[in-house]
């Protein structure tokens, strides 16, 4: 890690682990000139940048150079309206209505560490040595407009971090119309745009595609909310790079509100790929004095594939995003009793789902919606934040009490963001909602969306949630929200600020969960939105876990969980073993399957525990025993995707290595049987060649098979009291064989099968 800046060659190279990124002053414009494997460096850089210096049709701002046009000038964070025709970083309105600004370079600081963002998420630094930060101040004096591009760079990760704070020293108001966080150009379009997208139970699907000139890819949230239907993150993938090897750059914002990233081929061929808060139906007052902060975005280049840029950012999420107590704890095994009851429970039958769960070996129980005002069906008391007596007749400490009782800790569901037309809260609060006055408000869910840009509401939700959180021995949060935002509009905001309230909305949710969970370090707190429709960067600062999808079906989840471990590490994604016929999309799989599914993520089990046969809870137990053991691996280990359902017959195999590499934990499924099939051989993947492991199968009950190299040891009915079972006669073998022979996956028989394998280094 180190940051080069030399004013008199204009030169600025930002060392972060093995990257290196250069940006070079142009006329006072910061030019950028390279992003990739780490380079010496030297004062030639300053000669690296190669300027087209003719540009047809494109005007050329600088007099003394008649052939600089800034159409073609790779640049940092471009303007609009001075010759530079592809899509800005930033626009303003000045007061006298134009939206022309020019800002040039005015100085530079380095500093070591990583300063916080007022307000707003962000990457952190535990200490001054594990990050550098430079700041480049451009200037627009005829604009009185200071604006700073924050970098910073890290000793242990391949992460640039970027972020932009405009300042206001004139002296009338100026009007942001568009702030980006981030705005990179590259030298050619040889690349494939990958991101997520997807919809309400069907979140976040791999999608690949080669770039082509124009606007090649737009991804945006308009809904208020970073979205089931696309996330925050959008690569570039050099034709031919893959999950392991080859050049892919990603860019996340860690912004949980509409954002845009766009990835926009030029006639030159060069591509400018950017991301940020969505400027569509955004603007910004900045009044004399005040200043303006936009998100972060997080940019990761790898040399080593997918693979390597998912590993990147599960590591510096996983552990300088998420914080505090929780962080590096392993988290609970949780049953919820959703899927088991929905709307229809009282007490006493709470209290038989966690009298089942204890003996299991489950750690938490979660009561979600339907425990508070008078919440029979999804059409009311969104508010009303006070237990329903008639479900809960001692109240909810009292039912904590005897979930405690069982040896089961006691978790709770709320949705704090919302308000019910048909609740206490909105009789006495009307105006509390966004809405457009005047006209209809569109509900979703029955529900309309609390106003958090207005303090008095966040300061209401922070008292009442606290009086919650204190009466019960709570120790986890589910933080749900079901709806996307319309008619965003606050009864607060003066008219010219109006287009500011969805992200003062998200300034004031984040202050809440900041307010919340430093008054309560203790409570595990998971985020929800309809399962993953909130599922970024910027949630996991509060929140270290998410509910991944509602969607609980092992074969779908296989999707989901894949595409989600592109960017987020296992440990922020709940998975649960629900009921079969699935509710979501009725498929039948095995319960061996469902928790082999689950068991790659923050395990859990969302069904009715007392409906369990004695085969099933012997299956349950066993489960719950071997994700106990594996628990580590999958929650801080290294993952490693072996098989993609999004390629070939759907199959889909991931593994988990710990960071000294002497053990690892592989899950491999196989969605449709087909006959005669080819022995499968799972090349792992991030093993230490020189070590030999001894291999361990996960055991299966009579619901699920014994499969691969266990029938040699396994007992002849197929189950065993063992979490794991010895594989291929307890043989170690070589590390350097399982990344190249492979591991030979036989004998899976039917429909969406599975197996699971622990391996241990072992001396020979
Ligand atoms: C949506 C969530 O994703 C579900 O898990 C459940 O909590 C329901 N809301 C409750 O209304």
């Amino acid at each position: 890690m180190n940051i080069f800046a030399d004013e008199s060659l204009g030169l600025f190279h930002l060392q972060s682990k093995d990257t290196s990124y250069i940006i070079q002053l142009v006329e006072g414009y910061p030019a950028h000139v390279y992003w990739g494997a780490r380079l010496r460096h030297d004062d030639s850089l300053a000669g690296a940048l190669e300027l087209r210096e003719r540009a047809s049709f494109s005007p050329t701002p600088v007099l003394t150079r008649p052939s600089l046009s800034l159409d073609a000038l790779p640049q940092e964070y471009p303007q609009y309206g001075t010759s530079d025709f592809r899509r800005p970083a930033y626009q303003v309105q000045l007061a006298d209505g134009t939206r022309i600004s020019e800002l040039k370079y005015a100085g530079y600081t380095i500093t070591p560490g990583k300063p916080a963002l007022e307000g707003l998420p962000a990457v952190y630094a535990e200490n001054e040595a594990e990050a550098q930060t430079l700041e480049l101040t451009l200037k627009d004096d005829y604009a009185g407009l200071t604006v700073r591009l924050l970098y910073t760079v890290f000793a242990d990760h391949n992460a640039i971090t970027r972020s932009v704070r405009f300042e206001h020293n004139g002296e009338a108001p100026l009007r942001l119309e568009q702030a980006l966080s981030a705005s990179v150009d590259f030298a050619d379009s040889s690349y494939d745009t990958l991101h997520l997208s997807g919809a309400w139970a069907r979140e976040r699907h791999v999608q690949r595609r080669p770039l082509t000139p124009g606007a090649a890819l737009s991804l945006e949230s308009r809904r208020g909310s970073s979205s089931h239907q696309t996330n925050p993150f959008i690569a570039l993938l050099r034709h031919g790079a893959d999950e392991d090897q080859g050049d892919v750059y990603g860019f996340s914002l860690v912004y949980s509100g509409s954002f845009a990233a766009t990835a926009e081929v030029e006639q030159f061929g060069q591509t400018r790929v950017s991301i940020g808060i969505n400027p569509f139906d955004f603007s910004w007052l900045l009044e004399p004095g005040q200043s303006f902060q936009t998100p972060e975005a997080v940019l990761v280049y790898s040399g080593e594939g997918l693979g390597g840029m998912s590993r990147t950012y599960h590591r510096l999420y996983r552990t300088r995003l998420c914080r505090g107590v929780h962080r590096d704890q392993a988290r609970p095994i949780l049953v919820n009793n959703w899927e088991a009851t929905y709307f229809d429970f009282d007490a006493d039958k709470i209290a038989t789902i966690a009298k089942a769960a204890g003996p299991l070996g489950i750690e938490l129980f979660v009561l979600d919606d339907g425990w508070f005002g008078r919440r029979d069906k999804d059409n009311s008391s969104l508010g009303d934040w006070f237990e329903d007596r008639r479900k809960l007749p001692e109240g909810l400490a009292d039912l904590a009490d005897r979930v405690n009782k069982e040896g089961v800790q006691f978790g709770l569901w709320v949705e704090p963001e919302m308000v019910s037309p048909d609740s206490e809260l909105y009789r006495k609060h009307p105006d509390w909602c966004l809405h457009a006055a005047g006209r209809r408000r569109t509900e979703g869910r029955n529900q309309l969306i609390l106003d958090l840009s207005r303090p008095e509401v966040c300061d209401y939700l922070y008292e009442t949630l606290s009086a919650v959180f204190f009466s019960a021995p709570i120790r986890y949060i589910k933080w749900d929200m079901n709806r996307n935002m319309t008619e965003i509009a606050s009864a607060k905001a003066s008219p010219e600020r109006q287009k500011e309230t969805a992200h003062r909305y998200m300034l004031g949710l984040y202050n809440l969960l900041e307010r919340l969970t430093s008054r309560f370090p203790d409570i595990l707190f998971e985020s929800c939105s309809g399962g993953g429709g909130r599922f970024d960067p910027g949630i996991l600062f509060y929140m270290p876990q998410t509910w991944t999808s509602d969607n609980t079906d092992a074969v779908e989840r296989l999707a989901i969980q894949y595409g989600t471990s592109i960017v987020y590490p296992a440990s922020s994604m709940g998975a649960h073993v629900s009921d079969v016929p699935n509710h979501q999309v009725d498929r039948i799989t095995t319960l061996a399957t469902r928790g082999d599914v689950a068991m790659s993520g923050n395990f859990g089990y969302e069904l009715d525990l007392t409906k369990f046969t004695e085969a099933e809870k012997d299956l349950a137990t066993r489960q719950i025993a071997q994700y106990k053991e594996i628990r580590t691996l999958v929650q801080q280990g290294d993952m490693y995707r072996l098989l993609s359902p999004f390629e070939g017959s759907g199959d889909t195999a991931w593994m988990f290595v710990s960071e000294d590499k002497t053990e690892a934990f592989v899950a491999y499924f196989r969605v449709l049987a087909i006959p005669n099939p080819p022995i499968s051989r799972l090349t792992l993947k991030g093993l230490n060649p020189e070590l030999d492991y001894v291999i361990e199968t996960g055991a299966k009950g009579s619901n699920g098979h014994v499969h691969g190299g266990a029938e040699a040891s396994a007992p002849a009915d197929g189950v065993s009291s063992a979490p794991f079972q010895t594989a291929f006669d307890g043989t170690p073998l070589g590390g350097d064989r399982l990344m190249r022979i492979g591991l030979v996956v036989s004998d899976l028989r039917g429909d969406y099968a599975s197996c699971t394998y622990r391996l241990r280094a072992v001396q020979r």
